[in-house]
C-alpha cells in the first residue's frame, strides 16, 4: 500500500516534467527518430514512433534495408532492432539542425545475422559534424564482450553551425567484404545542460565543456532501478542500477525517499537534468560511524585512456535536514575532487535537487583504464554523522584533440578464473573456511537421519523469512508489475486466440478454462507428467494441436490470488531461449492454471541417472550445461532487475524436443511446497544437497547461491549421480562433498560416470572440474558469476572439440541443419547449435 502511493506520487511528478521539456525544446527544433531499414512508420513498445530512414541518406545506391533473421529475447522491442540498412561504401545522412541546439545522437546496433551478411567482418566509421563517433567499430565483439545483444551507444553534439548534421558510416578499409549497418537513429535536440567545471587535481583550471561534443559511458540510478527511455525526464535516456558497479564487498545501504518528502528542483533547467525517480533513491554508507570511517563506498567504471571524462554527480538529501549533519570528501582515481561535500548546503534544504560535475583527464599509462568514483565521510570538519551519499552518478567522454571519441573495441574478457575476491577487494572479510568444513561435513552426516525431514521443514520456513525481508524495493516493483499486467491482459484477450509470441516481451495470454478443459481432456489424470509443490502438471494442446505443459495450482496450495498475478507477469517479461517461457494463464472459477511451452525431453535429471533412458554422451551433457548457464546468467543479468531462482537442480533444468536446455521454475520457486510427505522427501533428495554452505550461515540468499547449486549441478552431470544419496557411506552423501575431496586426492577419474568417462578429454575434464569446482567454494565470493561460469564451459567445450576434430573428423562431416541453425543462432547462442553429437540424434529417432 504504501509503495502504490509512492509510485503515484511519482507518475504524477514524470508526467509533469515530461511536459515541460517537450515544450521548451521540440517546440523549437525537431527530433529524428528513425528505424533504419524500415519502409513504414513504426511504434516501438512504448509507442514511441520511429519513421523510415531512406528519405535523410543523400544517396542511397550503396546501401540496402535488411531484417534480421532472428530474434533475441532479450531485445527490448522489435522496433528499431529488427531491420537495420546495411552500406557497402561510404554512406551519408543529412539532418537539418537547428544552430541553437546541442543534440543527443543514439545509434542503435542489433549485430544479429542478417541475409548474406557476416556481422563478423562487419568494422566501420561512424563521423557525425566533424566528429569521428566510432572507430574500427564491430557491433560483433562489442557485444560478444557485453554479453548483450544489441548495444547503443549515445553521443551529445555539440550545435552545429551549418545547420546541416552529417552523419556518416563509413566501412573499414583494412578489411575485404567489410559493410557497415545501423538498426536505429535518434536526434534529439536537447538545452544546453553544461557549464565550465573544474580540472580535478588542477583546482585553478576549468574546462571549458560547452565546446566538447560527448559520449555517455554510464548513467545510473544510484541505490535504485533500472529506469526505462519512457521514464525519462523528456530526454528518453535510460538509467541503470548501480549495484554491478559498486567495488568489493562495501556495498552500503539503499535507501527511498518518504512519501512525504517532496522533492523539489531548484530551477527549471534542472528539470531535465534528471527524473525525479533518480533523486528519490540512494546509496549511502550505512548506520555504523565505526565502519564508515574506516572504507570508502567506491565504484569502478571500465574506461579507454587518454580521454578526458566528465562525471556529474546527483545528490538529493531527502533524510537529514541541517548542514553539517552528512559531509563527506569526493575522491575520483584517488585525488580529491571535493573535500566536503554538504548537499544540505549546495542544495538549501531537504528534498533539494543538486548536481555537480568534475572533469579529469585519464592517462595512457598500461592498467590505467579504470576510473575509480569514491565517497568518504569528512572527519575533520566534525559532521553529525560519518556518512556520505549518492543519488545518481553519469560519466561522460569528452572529444581529444582530433575531433574524436571513439576508443577501441573492447575484449572478450581474458579466460581466467576470476573470481570477486580476485577482481575486487573487500574492506574487510574474514575467511572462516575451517567453519564451513564443519558446517558441511555435519550436513553431510545428517543427511543419513531420518532427523533430516524436521531439519528441512525448519529450513524451508527459514527460506521463506528471508524472502519476505528482500528490501522493499523489490515488493515495490511486484506492484507496479501486478497493476500493469491487468492491463495487458484485457487488451490480450481482445487479439483472439492465436497463439501468444515471444515477440512482445511482457506479454501474457489468457486462456479460458473451457479451453483448458478441452486440452487436457477435463484434467484426465493419465496426462499427468508432474506434480510440484503448485500443483499437478498436465501435458495438454491448445488451438488443437500446439502441445503445452499446464500447471493446475492446488486448491489448498499457498499461493494466494495476488501472487500468483505478480509471477505471471514476472514470468510473462522473461523471455530467453534458454528459460521456460510461459506462454500464458486462467484464472476462472477459482482456478489458477499457468500455461508453459512443453518440454519433450523431459527433465535433466531423467537423462542422467536411476532411469532406462539411453545415456546423454558427454558433449551433449556439456551443450546443456552451456544452455542452463546461459540461462541463468540472463536472470541474474540480462533482466532488468537480478532474479535469484532460488532452487537450481537438475528437475528444474528441462529439455526442448531438440535437447536444448531450459531453465524452469524460477519466481515460483519461492512460494515453496505444500507440506505433504512427498514433496519434503523431495526437497530432502533434490534442493537438500544443492543449498549454498553460505547460506546456512549468513541467512543471505545472493545469485552466487545460484551458482553455488550450479556446481553441483555440474558435479551431477559429471558423475552421473543424486546430489544427496542417503544409501551411500557417510562420505559420499553429499556429492558435493564427495566431490571435493576426490578433486583433492587426485581419484576424481574414479568416480565419473562410467557411460562418458571414455569420451572427455584431459583437458577438457580438467577445466570443467575446475570450474565446477570453483562454483562450490565456500565462500560466496570466491565463487565466480554466472558468466563467468558460462564463458568456462564455452572453453571447456572448445578444448573438447579441438581434440575431436584431430581424432573424428568424420563426426565433424556430418552435415548441420543449416535452416534450422540459422533460425536458432542468437548472437549469446552462437557456438551451440553444430554440437549435437551423432548419438543425440539417434536419441530423438528412437523417440
Ligand atoms: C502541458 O503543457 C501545457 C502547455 O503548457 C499545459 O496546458 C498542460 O496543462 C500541461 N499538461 C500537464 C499534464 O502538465
Ligand atoms: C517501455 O515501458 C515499460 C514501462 O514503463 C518499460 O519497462 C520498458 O523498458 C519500456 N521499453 C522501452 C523500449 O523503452
Ligand atoms: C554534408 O554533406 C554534404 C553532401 O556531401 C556537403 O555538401 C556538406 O558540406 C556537408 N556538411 C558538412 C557540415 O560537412
Ligand atoms: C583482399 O582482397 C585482395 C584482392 O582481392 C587480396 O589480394 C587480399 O589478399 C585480400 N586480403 C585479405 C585480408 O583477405
Ligand atoms: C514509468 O512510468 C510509468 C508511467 O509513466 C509508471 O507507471 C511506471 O511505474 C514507471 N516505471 C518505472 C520503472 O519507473
Ligand atoms: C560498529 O561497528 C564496530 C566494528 O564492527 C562495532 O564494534 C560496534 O559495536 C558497532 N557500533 C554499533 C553502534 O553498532
Ligand atoms: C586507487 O587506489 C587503489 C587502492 O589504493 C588502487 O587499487 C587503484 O588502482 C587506484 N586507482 C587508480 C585509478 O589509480
Ligand atoms: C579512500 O580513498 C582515498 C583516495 O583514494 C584514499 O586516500 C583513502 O586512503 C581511502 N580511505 C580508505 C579508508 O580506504
Ligand atoms: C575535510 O575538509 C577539510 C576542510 O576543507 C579539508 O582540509 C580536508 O582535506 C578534508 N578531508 C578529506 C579527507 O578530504
Ligand atoms: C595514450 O597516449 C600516450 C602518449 O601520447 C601513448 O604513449 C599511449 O600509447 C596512448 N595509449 C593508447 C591506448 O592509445
Ligand atoms: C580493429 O578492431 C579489431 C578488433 O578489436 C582489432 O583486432 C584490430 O587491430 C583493429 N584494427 C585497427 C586498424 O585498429
Amino acid at each position: 500500500m504504501k509503495c502504490n502511493i509512492i509510485i503515484f506520487f511519482c507518475i504524477i511528478d514524470i508526467v509533469h516534467s515530461q511536459n515541460n521539456t517537450k515544450n521548451s525544446a521540440s517546440n523549437a527544433a525537431d527530433s529524428f527518430v528513425l528505424a533504419c531499414g524500415s519502409s513504414n512508420d513504426a511504434t516501438d513498445e512504448n509507442g514511441s514512433k520511429w519513421i523510415p530512414d531512406n528519405k535523410f541518406l543523400i544517396s542511397s545506391s550503396n546501401s540496402l534495408p535488411t531484417i534480421a533473421q532472428s530474434q533475441d529475447p532479450s531485445l527490448p522491442s522489435i522496433v528499431p532492432y529488427m531491420t537495420a540498412r546495411i552500406f557497402k561504401s561510404e554512406s551519408t545522412y543529412k539532418f537539418s539542425v537547428s544552430p541553437k541546439f546541442r543534440y543527443w545522437i543514439r545509434l542503435h546496433f542489433y549485430p544479429s545475422s542478417y541475409k548474406n551478411f557476416d556481422l563478423s567482418n562487419s568494422f566501420f566509421s561512424v563521423t557525425a559534424g566533424g566528429f569521428t563517433l566510432l572507430n574500427n567499430f564491430s557491433a560483433f565483439i562489442t557485444a560478444q564482450a557485453l554479453t548483450q545483444a544489441y548495444i547503443v551507444r549515445e553521443f551529445n553534439m555539440i550545435p552545429i553551425n551549418s545547420g546541416n548534421l552529417n552523419l556518416t558510416f563509413t566501412p573499414s578499409s583494412t578489411y575485404n567484404d567489410s559493410f557497415a549497418f545501423v538498426n536505429g537513429i535518434e536526434i534529439i535536440p536537447m538545452p544546453e545542460i553544461f557549464q565550465p567545471v573544474s580540472l580535478v587535481g588542477f583546482s585553478d583550471q576549468q574546462m571549458d565543456t560547452e565546446s566538447y561534443t560527448m559520449q555517455t559511458m554510464f548513467r545510473l540510478n544510484v541505490g535504485g532501478q533500472y529506469i526505462p527511455p519512457s521514464n525519462d525526464s523528456g530526454f528518453s535516456r535510460t538509467w541503470f542500477d548501480d549495484a554491478p558497479y559498486v567495488y568489493g564487498a562495501a556495498m552500503g545501504v539503499t535507501s527511498e525517499a518518504d512519501k512525504n518528502v517532496r522533492i523539489s528542483y531548484s530551477s527549471d533547467v534542472e528539470k531535465y537534468i534528471a527524473p525525479v525517480n533518480v533523486y528519490s533513491t540512494a546509496r549511502s554508507m550505512g548506520p555504523n560511524s565505526t565502519v564508515n570511517k574506516n572504507y570508502n563506498l567506491t565504484w569502478v567504471f571500465q574506461i579507454d585512456v587518454n580521454f578526458t571524462y566528465l562525471v556529474r554527480f546527483h545528490f538529493c538529501e531527502y533524510q537529514l535536514s541541517k548542514v553539517n549533519q552528512r559531509v563527506f570528501a569526493i575522491f575520483i582515481n584517488n585525488q580529491t575532487a571535493y573535500p566536503e561535500a554538504d548537499v544540505i548546503a549546495w542544495g538549501e534544504g531537504r528534498g533539494v535537487t543538486v548536481h555537480k560535475d568534475y572533469a579529469i583527464h585519464v592517462n595512457g599509462k598500461s592498467g590505467d583504464d579504470q576510473l575509480w568514483v569514491a565517497l568518504h565521510p569528512n572527519v575533520t570538519s566534525k559532521p553529525e554523522f560519518y556518512d556520505a551519499i549518492l543519488n545518481g552518478l553519469e560519466i561522460f567522454k569528452l572529444n581529444d584533440v582530433r575531433q574524436n571519441l571513439a576508443g577501441p573495441n573492447p575484449m572478450p574478457l581474458p579466460l581466467k578464473l576470476e573470481t570477486e575476491s580476485q577482481q575486487r577487494r573487500p574492506f574487510s572479510q574474514s575467511k572462516s573456511k575451517n567453519h564451513g568444513i564443519i558446517i558441511g561435513s555435519v550436513l553431510g552426516a545428517l543427511a543419513g537421519f531420518v532427523l533430516v525431514v524436521g531439519f528441512v521443514v525448519f529450513l524451508i520456513h527459514r527460506r521463506r523469512r528471508v524472502d519476505v525481508e528482500m528490501s522493499s524495493t523489490s515488493r515495490c516493483l511486484s506492484i507496479y508489475r501486478y497493476s500493469q499486467s491487468s492491463g495487458t491482459r484485457t487488451t490480450s484477450k481482445t487479439s483472439g486466440s492465436s497463439r501468444i509470441s515471444n515477440k512482445g516481451g511482457g506479454f501474457c495470454r489468457h486462456f479460458a478454462l473451457a479451453e483448458i478443459k478441452l486440452g487436457t481432456d477435463n484434467f484426465n489424470e493419465s496426462n499427468v507428467i508432474g506434480v510440484g509443490g503448485f500443483g499437478k502438471v498436465y501435458k495438454g494442446y491448445i488451438d488443437g494441436s500446439a502441445a503445452v505443459a499446464i500447471k493446475r495450482a492446488n486448491p489448498s496450495s499457498e499461493q494466494g490470488v495476488h501472487e500468483f498475478e505478480t509471477e505471471i507477469d514476472l514470468l510473462s517479461k522473461l523471455r530467453h531461449r534458454h528459460l521456460v517461457s510461459l506462454i500464458g494463464a486462467c484464472e476462472e472459477n477459482d482456478e489458477m492454471i499457468l500455461v508453459y511451452d512443453y518440454m519433450a525431453n523431459g527433465t535433466l535429471r531423467e537423462h542422467l541417472y536411476n532411469n532406462n533412458k539411453p545415456p546423454l554422451c558427454w558433449k551433449q551433457r556439456l551443450d546443456i550445461c552451456i544452455g542452463a548457464a546461459r540461462g541463468l546468467h540472463y536472470l541474474h543479468t540480462g533482466a532488468k532487475y537480478t532474479i535469484i531462482h532460488r532452487d537450481v537442480k537438475t528437475t528444474n533444468i528441462l529439455l526442448d524436443e531438440r535437447w536444448v536446455a531450459k531453465v524452469s521454475d524460477f519466481g515460483l520457486s519461492k512460494t515453496g511446497p505444500s507440506l505433504n510427505q512427498t514433496h519434503v522427501s523431495t526437497m530432502v533428495k533434490g534442493s537438500f544437497g544443492y543449498l549454498d554452505p553460505e547460506y546456512f550461515r549468513r541467512q543471505q540468499l545472493t545469485e552466487k547461491s545460484d551458482v553455488y547449486s550450479f556446481g553441483v549441478v555440474l558435479f551431477e552431470v559429471l558423475c552421473g549421480r543424486p546430489a544427496i544419496n542417503p544409501s551411500f557411506s557417510k562420505e559420499q552423501v553429499s556429492l558435493a562433498d564427495w566431490a571435493l575431496v576426490n578433486l583433492k586426492r587426485d581419484t576424481l577419474e574414479d568416480i565419473i560416470d562410467p557411460c562418458i568417462k571414455g569420451q572427455i578429454t584431459i583437458d577438457c575434464l580438467n577445466h570443467f572440474t575446475e570450474t565446477a569446482a570453483k562454483c562450490l567454494s565456500d565462500s560466496s565470493i570466491d565463487r565466480p558469476s554466472m558468466g563467468s561460469v558460462l564463458r568456462h564451459l564455452e572453453y571447456s567445450l572448445r578444448l573438447q572439440n579441438n581434440s575431436d576434430d584431430e581424432a573424428m573428423v568424420v563426426a565433424k562431416q556430418k552435415p548441420d541443419n543449416d535452416e534450422a541453425n540459422a533460425m536458432h543462432t542468437t548472437l549469446l547462442s552462437i557456438e551451440e547449435e553444430d554440437k549435437i553429437c551423432v548419438e543425440s540424434e539417434e536419441h530423438s529417432a528412437r523417440r
